[in-house]
């Protein structure tokens, strides 16, 4: 798969692409990319944002430098590239990133992620070059980059050979594999903790009986145990 991330801050991205895993998807030939937005302004002194028209706080990432940076990375008009690449703009308001969002970015060989800083994108950026506006949740960031790193993060753990073990990345939690539900607890050694037991039935090496278990534990949280409880 390949990913290029536009964004005004690449060096954000240094912790994330030395994480064990991702590292791991790039070795076996994924690829992400970096593309700052500011390399490629037309405009003087590595403008990049502006001013809202009518007023407002905060600053807009201007449509003619989100367009040059598009066309120096593809070498085409992006509103025809929109139609044949998944352009997707990361926006508070977006569709909201799940695990079936994240199964369908998935099948796409190659994605762009557009980040946005200040008070987003000029509206033309999402109305005539994005494919796709995601979200990562309804709550405003400083910036799309670590918006990027979450989408990115989702997809490269699905594809084949990022987990150590094939199975983990199947049947977690929100998976087809199980039904859509959080995934079963977990638990490892001690067995027993200042009195609290891990289940018989884990120890007990009938791997039967753990399967049953696990789906039931995973139906549970899915029919409203109370795991979005309040602080204290
Ligand atoms: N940019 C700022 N906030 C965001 C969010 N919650 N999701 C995606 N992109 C964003």
């Amino acid at each position: 798969m390949e990913i290029d991330v536009f964004t005004l801050f690449p060096e954000a991205f240094s912790w994330f692409t030395s994480q064990h895993h991702i590292g791991g998807a790039l070795a076996r030939g994924h690829r992400i990319d970096y593309v700052n937005y500011r390399d490629h302004t037309p405009l003087k002194a590595g403008q990049v944002d502006d001013t809202p028209f009518g007023g407002g706080a905060g600053m807009v990432l201007r449509v003619d430098v989100v367009e040059a940076a598009l066309r120096a990375r593809y070498g085409q008009d992006p509103v025809a590239l929109r139609e044949e690449r998944a352009v997707i703009a990361l926006t508070p308001a977006g569709r909201m990133l799940d695990d079936g969002l994240v199964d369908e970015l998935v099948q796409r060989p190659a994605l762009t992620l557009l980040s946005g800083r200040y008070e987003g994108f000029d509206q033309r950026v999402l109305d005539h070059f994005a494919s796709m506006e995601v979200s990562i949740g309804r709550y405003v960031l400083a910036g799309g980059e670590l918006p990027a790193m979450v989408v990115c993060d989702a997809l490269m753990r699905k594809l084949p050979g990022a987990l150590g073990h094939e199975d983990s990345a199947v049947e977690e939690s929100f998976s087809k594999a199980l039904g859509g539900a959080p995934e079963y607890p977990h638990y490892t050694r001690p067995a027993e903790y200042r009195g609290w037991p891990v289940p018989d039935v884990l120890l007990s090496g009938n791997h039967a009986r753990i399967r049953q278990w696990r789906r039931e534990q995973s139906r549970v949280r899915h029919s409203g145990a109370p795991t979005d409880g309040s602080l204290p």
